[in-house]
């Protein structure tokens, strides 16, 4: 192991939010944007723990980024888990650091010391079991504070950890497992979660058959499930962790080590896996959650997400644990054991702020006031939406029912890829409105495009793109920076594309209009429409496929599927059944098609693309009025669809 510096941390994570009104924000903006070397290195200088303080801000472009990734801070070297727990032993030593309900509602209240203690240890057994800086350490687990624990782990070692959803299928893990090359895959036995078992050493088992990179798998036991047990290769939590060493000293890394790759969903192919790396990561992460929630010492913070989504890492994990905030992990859904369950958490623990997703807003509105206002809910200050457009009856909703009209509404819009909030309210100092992200935080600096490039400027609508680099955002691709290139800097040279299109209005206001790709945006989870179709092609009576979204009450958005069977293939009663099945198997359990719809073939033009303008007006009722179809090859497809063709 690399010898640490020995500069201890010594910046406290305490200084309010300086962004108080709108003028603030507006001073704070224009200093960012006019130099943004001086006011990040400021930044992060104050409110990181760095070993060697970093003295250069941005190097390179978004102009010259197919040369190679760019850097910040880059002379500077740091743990991040010396900010995100050695730093607050002093002060913060008792302070409940993770505040974590399971499923059947059983408390676990861990303190900064009692974390910074188990993620030592598990550093050490991870190190024992042969983990090293710079290697990769797959987490396929529910949420369980060894979850958090094996995340700061793996990032006190230095080595990267993938952290890959629990719904995710077996095939889903193997691919992610091959693609960053771990060694080292952390699980569980099964996970809980609204009173079901989700199998994950079952399926970690399937992902690792055959030809397989990981030589040990770390399972922690939550049920006490028997499970399939391979000697050699798999190790209980509970025999090495506890007896591991106590110390562990944090290894130093470079500001621009990676931290953490983290797989999404995008228009094309398999998911890709975006590096993010410790300096800018964590400036970024700590900033805006500190900013936008406008944290204070006594919060009860509790961001109900999941750890395999960057909310989780971002506003779970490090943004929070790097503010020394007291952050709650939820092993359960909204709705278990009723509807009630958030405000119930709410009142047994007095959350003052609650971060979740129109889904789950929508979700509770539907079921009746009466769960919510049963609850007392005066501790509540702030409460954030993120991960889809939230709509103004949901956003009023969460405003007057949830808030009783006096908590503050941030919609925060940002992706996997800014690795941290980038559009939202600053909630003492943005003016909200219903439906909108509001505007952009300092640092970002976003324009809207026409798909021919030109900008649009003051009210109008466009292409969402961002225009100067910040900190927070993926460095690349893992193993593939001419992909990261193409995908974000392809469209338009010099500027990062988001996917999302958008509307600005007369005094600046962002509002998100949702993805102008071909990712679905499904209950918040992000799929592409590739990888449904190469499920869907995978069942032996299935010819072609495409599939679209459609607007949908609850999810946002559901999903459509437009199939054509091979010759002779019967439609037969089961086939909704089966071809979800293909796409469960393929991705995992989140990725179910709404609508099957049988065709005789899919409209394409001359050239053999697939018109999916068409089958999307379709899918959202608007078969009527789908403009000019001559450059169709067969426009007799259409009519077949538009008539609902069915042969049976
Ligand atoms: O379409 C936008 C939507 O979610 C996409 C990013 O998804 P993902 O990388 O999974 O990250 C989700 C959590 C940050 C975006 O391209 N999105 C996210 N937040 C919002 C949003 N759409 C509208 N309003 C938001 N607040």
């Amino acid at each position: 192991m690399e010898p640490s510096t020995p500069v201890p941390p010594r910046v406290r994570a305490d200084s309010p939010n300086p962004i108080t009104d709108l003028h603030r924000y507006r001073e704070h903006h224009g200093r960012a944007t006019a130099d943004p070397d001086g006011f990040w290195l400021a930044e992060t200088r104050l409110h990181v723990a760095w070993q060697t303080l970093p003295t250069v801000g941005l190097q390179g472009s978004f102009h010259d980024i197919a040369e190679g990734p760019l850097s910040w801070f880059a002379d500077g070297t740091l743990n991040v888990t010396e900010s995100c727990l050695d730093r607050h032993l002093e002060d913060r030593g008792d302070k409940v650091a993770i505040l974590w309900e399971g499923d059947g509602g059983e408390v676990v209240r861990l303190t900064y010391r009692a974390l910074h203690e188990q993620v030592c240890r598990a550093a050490s057994a991870l190190r024992d079991l042969g983990l090293r800086k710079g290697e990769r350490a797959i987490i396929y687990m529910g949420m369980v504070p060894e979850a958090a624990i094996a995340m700061l782990a793996c990032a006190r070692i230095g080595a990267i950890h993938s952290v890959v959803f629990g719904g995710f299928s077996a095939e889903a893990l193997r691919d992610r497992i091959r693609d960053c090359g771990a060694e080292i895959l952390i699980t569980q036995d099964q996970a809980l979660r609204g009173g079901k078992t989700i199998p994950l050493k079952q399926t970690a088992d399937a992902a690792c058959e055959g030809e397989s990179h990981i030589k040990k798998v770390l399972v922690l036991q939550r049920t006490g499930v028997k499970v399939g047990w391979t000697p050699g290769r798999d190790v209980w939590w509970h025999d090495v962790v506890p007896t591991a060493d106590r110390d562990h000293e944090a290894v130093p890394c470079d500001a621009e080590h990676p931290l953490f790759v983290l797989y999404t969903s995008g228009s094309t192919g398999k998911p890709k896996g975006l590096v993010h790396t410790c300096g800018g990561y964590l400036t970024w992460a700590q900033y805006t959650h500190r900013t936008v929630f406008d944290l204070r010492e006594e919060d009860v913070y509790a961001c109900v997400a999941d750890v395999g989504w960057i909310t989780g890492h971002t506003y779970i994990v490090y943004g929070p644990l790097a503010n020394g905030a007291t952050t709650l992990m939820f092993e359960s859904t909204p709705t278990y054991p009723d509807a009630g369950r958030y405000w119930d958490m709410v009142e047994r623990h007095k959350i003052t702020i609650l971060y979740t997703a129109p889904t789950a807003i929508r979700a509770l509105a539907a079921q009746g006031d009466a769960f919510v206002t049963q609850y007392d809910r005066s501790s509540l200050r702030v409460l954030g939406t993120v991960g889809e457009p939230i709509n103004p009856d949901a956003w009023r909703w969460y405003f007057d029912v949830v808030g009783e009209g006096r908590c503050t509404i941030v919609d925060t819009w940002w992706q996997t890829e800014t690795g941290g909030i980038c559009i939202s309210p600053i909630a003492p100092a943005t003016p909200t409105r219903a439906g909108s992200a509001t505007l952009p935080l300092p640092g970002i600096l976003p324009a809207l495009r026409t798909p021919e490039g030109r900008v649009v400027y003051g009210p109008g609508q466009g292409l969402l793109c961002i225009e100067q680099p910040w900190p927070g955002q993926a460095r690349t691709v893992w193993g593939d920076h001419e992909r990261f290139v193409g995908t974000y800097f392809g469209m338009f040279p010099g500027v990062y594309f988001t996917g999302d299109g958008c509307r600005r209005d007369t005094d600046g206001y962002y509002w998100i209009t949702g993805r102008v790709d071909d990712v679905l945006n499904v209950a918040g989870h992000r799929m592409g429409t590739a990888e449904f179709e190469s499920a869907l092609v995978s069942a032996d009576q299935v010819a072609e496929a495409a599939v679209v979204g459609y607007p949908h009450p609850i999810k946002g958005q559901g999903v459509y599927a437009y199939v054509v069977l091979q010759p002779g293939a019967p439609a037969t009663d089961d086939l909704d059944a089966q071809l979800n099945a293909c796409c469960r198997a393929a991705i995992g359990a989140h990725a179910r098609i709404d609508r099957v719809q049988l065709v005789p073939g899919l409209p394409k033009t001359r050239s053999g693309k697939v018109m999916r303008r068409i089958l999307r007006k379709i899918a959202e009722g608007q078969g009527d009025q789908l403009g000019d179809v001559s450059t169709l090859a067969d426009p007799s497809v259409v009519d077949a669809i538009r008539a609902g063709w069915v042969d049976e």
